[in-house]
């Protein structure tokens, strides 16, 4: 199937099988691999990207249910040489061991802040559960999203690194 879609602000088009998944796409036909798997079926959380500015599994959406959405992976929201800067608040906090999950708590944490600039009233550690960290590194994550929410009260600036 032809398939389009906006990823990190440029077109892309791909003929895939009706089953191929998201997180597939990503990883194999486009070699963006900040998108982690690990579970394939929905638990973990690793595969996280953002579709039409919300938080999305991409093990389990298939790459053919994308036509037309604008698709952000953490290699939009920032660059090595000009990291986002929640990417940047993460560096700061140390808020990551092996990585792994890295790349899913900054997408879910930029969607959180984007809805929930102050984080008031929010349960960190209950809207964070859903992507899990194998390292358990979840305090200095926690740390690293609550300081950022202080420091930017606007809540948090677009993707870095769209093109
Ligand atoms: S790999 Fe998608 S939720 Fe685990
Ligand atoms: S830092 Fe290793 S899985 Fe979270």
């Amino acid at each position: 199937m032809l398939v389009g879609f906006k990823l990190n602000g440029r077109k892309v088009e791909l003929d895939v099988e009706p089953r191929t998944t998201l997180a597939d796409s990503l990883r194999g036909d486009l070699g963006l691999t900040g998108t982690h798997i690990g579970c394939e079926h929905g638990v973990c959380g690793m595969c996280t990207v953002l579709v039409n500015g919300t938080t999305a599994r991409s093990c389990l959406l298939f790459t053919c249910q994308l036509e037309g959405a604008e698709v952000v992976t953490i290699e939009g929201m920032g660059r090595e040489d000009n990291l986002h800067p929640l990417q940047q608040a993460f560096h700061d906090h140390y808020a990551l061991q092996c990585g792994f999950c890295t790349p899913a708590f900054v997408l879910s944490a930029y969607e959180l802040l984007s809805t929930h600039p102050s984080l008031e009233g929010v349960d960190l550690p209950a809207e964070m559960s859903g992507i899990i960290c194998r390292c358990t590194g979840y305090s200095s994550i926690l740390a690293a999203i609550k300081d950022f929410a202080e420091a930017h009260p606007e809540g948090p600036p677009p993707p870095a690194n769209l093109s």
